[in-house]
C-alpha cells in the first residue's frame, strides 16, 4: 500500500526526497508539502504535489510525516503537529535533535531520526538511521524503502553514533571537496588552466569512488595497487604518510564528532 507522505519543510532536503521519490515511480498525489513560503510551495504544485502552508492541517492524511526544517524549527513544528496526531510516525532530518526531544514535543515516540548528506540531491546520499523502539518495523522498513531512492541507508542500534555519523557522512562530502581544492589548487601551481584543473580532479574523484565502491577490496588496498615502490604516487603518498594525514583526518572526525555530540546536548 502506498504510504501517504507529508514533507514540513520543503526546502533543500525535502525536494532531494521527494524529488527521488517523484523519479522513481511514487504518486504525486500522495506527497503533500508543508512549508510557508509561496516558493517552496510553487516547486512542489509544479511537480503535481499537494501544497500547504498550516502544519497540522497537511498531516491530516498521513501516514509518514517527514520533518525537514532547520533544527532550531523542530520543537515549534512538532508542538504545532501534536494535536493532530493520530498514529503517523515522525521522521525528523534534523542535525542534532534526538528522538528524544521529539518525542517530548510531539507527544509520540514514533519517531525515527535520520541523518542524511547533501549528495541526496544527486542521489548518491547516505543516510543514518535510528527508530525509537515503538516505531513498527513494517514503517521502518517503509522508510527505508522511502529514503533508498535518495541513497544508501544503514541502521544503528544507538542513537549516539548519529553523532559519529555526523561526522563521517554527513560533513564527509565537505572533507572531499576541501581535498579536491587543494589537488585543484595544486594543478594550478604547475600551471594548469583552472577549467581543466577542476576536470582533472573531480574526474579522478569520482573515478576513484565510484573504484572504491565496485570493489571488493579496501581503499588500503586499491592505494597499494596503484602505488610502485619508487613511482611517482608513493612519492606523494610518503609524503602524506610523513605528515601523519590519517591522525589529522581522524583529529578531524572527532572535532566535528564533539561538535554534533554539543549540538545534540541541548
Ligand atoms: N541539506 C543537507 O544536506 C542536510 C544534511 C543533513 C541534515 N539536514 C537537515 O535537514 C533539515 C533541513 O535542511 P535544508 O537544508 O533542507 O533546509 P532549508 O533548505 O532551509 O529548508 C527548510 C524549509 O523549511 C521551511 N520552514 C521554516 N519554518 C517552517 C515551519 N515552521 N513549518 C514548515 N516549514 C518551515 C523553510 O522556509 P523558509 O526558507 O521560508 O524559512 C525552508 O523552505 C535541517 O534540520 C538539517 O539539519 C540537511
Amino acid at each position: 500500500m502506498t504510504q501517504q507522505l507529508t514533507f514540513i519543510g520543503g526546502g533543500n532536503i525535502a525536494l532531494a526526497i521527494y524529488g527521488g521519490l517523484l523519479d522513481a515511480g511514487y504518486p504525486p498525489q500522495s506527497i503533500t508539502v508543508s512549508d510557508p513560503s509561496p516558493a517552496q510551495g510553487a516547486l512542489a504544485t509544479a511537480m503535481g504535489l499537494t501544497w500547504q502552508a498550516d502544519n497540522a492541517s497537511a498531516i491530516k492524511t498521513a501516514d509518514i510525516v517527514l520533518v525537514c526544517v532547520k533544527p532550531n524549527w523542530v520543537e515549534t513544528v512538532c508542538q504545532e503537529l501534536q494535536p493532530a496526531l493520530e498514529g503517523q510516525t515522525l521522521v525528523s532530518v534534523a542535525a542534532g535533535v534526538s528522538t528524544a526531544q521529539i518525542a517530548q514535543w510531539s507527544g509520540t515516540d514514533r519517531v525515527i531520526r535520520c541523518m542524511p548528506n547533501t549528495p541526496a540531491l544527486v542521489k548518491t546520499g547516505m543516510m543514518g538511521l535510528f527508530s525509537n523502539p515503538s516505531v513498527h518495523p513494517d514503517t521502518c522498513a517503509a522508510v527505508e524503502n522511502l529514503l533508498s531512492s535518495v541513497g544508501l541507508t544503514t541502521w544503528f542500534d544507538q542513537e549516539s553514533d548519529l553523532d559519529a555519523v555526523t561526522a563521517i557522512s554527513g560533513s564527509g562530502p565537505a572533507y572531499f571537496f576541501y581535498l579536491m581544492e587543494a589537488m585543484i589548487t595544486a594543478a594550478e601551481s604547475f600551471g594548469i588552466e583552472a577549467a581543466v584543473a577542476r576536470t582533472l580532479v573531480v574526474q579522478t574523484a569520482l573515478g576513484a569512488a565510484s573504484m572504491a565502491a565496485g570493489s571488493e577490496h579496501s581503499p588500503n588496498a586499491l592505494r597499494q595497487q596503484v602505488t610502485s615502490p619508487g613511482g611517482t604516487t608513493e612519492a606523494a603518498c610518503s609524503l602524506l604518510t610523513e605528515a601523519d594525514f590519517t591522525a589529522l583526518v581522524t583529529a578531524a572526525c572527532a572535532a566535528a564528532k564533539a561538535r554534533s555530540e554539543a549540538l545534540s546536548a541541548h
